[in-house]
């Protein structure tokens, strides 16, 4: 009996070299490089994703951590995958209460928003509005995966919503007429089930997107 439970305690004490478990600060900041090993407040990691891997390294696995995002912005490019084989408690936290932002999204400085030029695109919009509409080339900005847009909300399920766009925080609409409510529809000239409609368009609007090759309409 006394035999086996020595057997235990061997066991315990080779299967856990860190034990007992230290406390580890491992420092990450937005200016700083993963080639540092992230040990001191002035050589932190760069990347949340690169503190993951820290994390399942030798002298770190099995510890106390606690990752000290210094202040700035980590922005993702790709999903933040967690391991679920981390061992030991680890604490993401701001280090001294400093302003972290964890953005999935991409930053894009005003500047590179210009006014519009296209002939074709100023023609569709309303006389006022030419001088004050702005576009981006998103692709310069270094977004090419556009991703797909659909309905969705008011019980349409989409797996993805659609990319968006903030500025200062708030989304922007999608640009639409009417801005707000709906129209009412005038005419069913092929009858209840066919697929005409007519309406009022009070500003002759329409006939500006005649070359436009997918319409969007949204009804019930
Ligand atoms: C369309 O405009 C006409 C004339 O102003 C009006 O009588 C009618 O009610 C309008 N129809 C709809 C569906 O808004």
């Amino acid at each position: 009996m006394l035999v086996l439970t020595l057997h235990v305690v061997t066991l315990v004490l080779l299967w856990s070299p860190s034990v007992p478990a230290a406390t580890v600060h491992l420092y990450v900041s937005p200016t700083g490089s993963d080639s540092n090993d992230g040990r001191q407040v002035s050589h932190p990691l760069k990347t949340l994703s690169h503190v993951v891997d820290v994390l399942q390294t030798d002298g770190i696995r099995g510890n106390t951590v606690f990752v000290e995002m210094m202040k700035g912005y980590y922005d993702l490019s790709s999903t933040w995958h967690f391991s679920h084989h981390v061992t030991g408690t680890v604490v993401f936290r701001a280090y001294q209460g400093q302003e972290v932002h964890v953005v999935g999204g991409k930053r894009m400085p005003s500047s590179l928003f210009r006014h519009v030029t296209n002939s074709h695109v100023l023609q569709r919009l309303p006389q006022v509005s030419r001088d004050k509409v702005l576009e981006l080339d998103l692709a310069s900005a270094g977004i090419t995966d556009l991703g797909t847009l659909t309905s969705y909300g008011f019980h349409i399920y989409t797996y993805t919503a659609p990319m968006e766009i903030f500025i200062n925080g708030k989304p922007l609409q999608l640009a639409e007429w009417p801005n707000n409510d709906f129209i009412n529809i005038r005419s069913t000239p092929d009858g209840q089930h066919g697929l005409k409609f007519t309406y009022n368009d009070t500003g002759n609007r329409d006939t500006h997107w005649a070359q436009e090759t997918e319409p969007w309409t949204y009804g019930f």
